[in-house]
């Protein structure tokens, strides 16, 4: 138990596929014991056996983020396993099928403000109250290049990342002193089951979720007098990678 308590804990929503699961890995490589939360059981059951941790210092947490109730829930049973969090990655989200607003209901509406801003700012608040007290720890968002370039279709899901990447903005300047760290990154296309497949869509020109994997990372090692506040990662153009 004594090993157990000096364990630093890192809480990754989204951590079942995609840019969560690359995250989780990450994490667990650098030492880290994970919570890991989504609402598909087997993809997090995956991502648990890949990260070659034991059930004790992996837990899962079946949640819906969209449920007002989600975020709370989630925090007190990562807390109640491991009595510690050092690190929040805010990552869980996403949109439907690109939809016009004028044919968004407003039960959609809700669901995607809700799961992409909402959720993150209700764990960001949870995990900032307890690492100011702990004297550290550092809370990752993970927001998106939509925020300033959207697409037709995604009006909602670009206000819900801009209003995090705000957000997160803001609550730096209230964390700058207590020696959290708070980050936002902002990537442009990454290739995960989030993007359909589109003969227009070249993918080997896109992100890897290891890519942002890797970003987290340089936030977390960044030095204790550094916070790199806001990322925006764009794929580079690489002549070898070009078919
Ligand atoms: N892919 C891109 O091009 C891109 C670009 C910029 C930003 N992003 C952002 O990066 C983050 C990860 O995206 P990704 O590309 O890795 O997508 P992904 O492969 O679809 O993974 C999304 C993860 O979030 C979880 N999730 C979704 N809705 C949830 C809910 N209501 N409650 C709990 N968990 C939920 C999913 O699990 P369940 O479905 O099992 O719940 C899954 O584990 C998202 O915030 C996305 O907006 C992605």
């Amino acid at each position: 138990m004594a090993a157990q308590e000096t364990q630093r804990v890192a809480l990754v929503t989204g951590a079942g596929r995609g840019i969560g699961r690359a995250t989780a890995l990450a994490l667990a490589r650098e030492g880290y014991s994970l919570c890991l939360a989504a609402r598909s059981f087997d993809e997090m059951e995956e991502t648990r056996r890949l990260s070659g941790l034991a059930p004790a210092r992996s837990l899962i947490v079946l949640i819906d983020l969209a449920d007002e109730d989600g975020p709370r829930m989630l925090f007190d049973a990562a807390l109640e396993h491991f009595g510690r969090i050092d690190v929040l990655v805010n990552n869980a989200g996403g949109a439907p099928p690109r939809t016009p607003l004028i044919k968004t209901g407003a039960p959609a509406q809700d669901r995607i403000l809700a799961v992409n801003l909402r959720a993150p700012i209700a764990l960001t608040r949870l995990a900032a109250a307890r690492m100011v007290k702990a004297g550290g720890g550092a809370i990752v968002n993970i927001a998106s290049a939509a925020a300033r370039n959207a697409a037709a279709g995604e009006a909602v899901y670009a206000a819900a990342k801009a209003g995090l990447a705000a957000f997160s903005r803001a609550a730096f300047a209230e964390l700058r002193s207590s020696g959290v760290k708070l980050a936002v990154i902002s990537p442009g296309l990454v290739d995960t089951a989030l993007i359909p497949h589109n003969k227009h869509l070249d993918r080997a020109l896109m992100l890897s979720a290891e890519d942002v994997a890797e970003a987290v990372m340089a936030v977390l090692r960044a030095p204790a007098r550094v916070c790199p506040v806001e990322i925006v990662l764009e794929p580079q153009r690489n002549p070898e990678r070009a078919r």
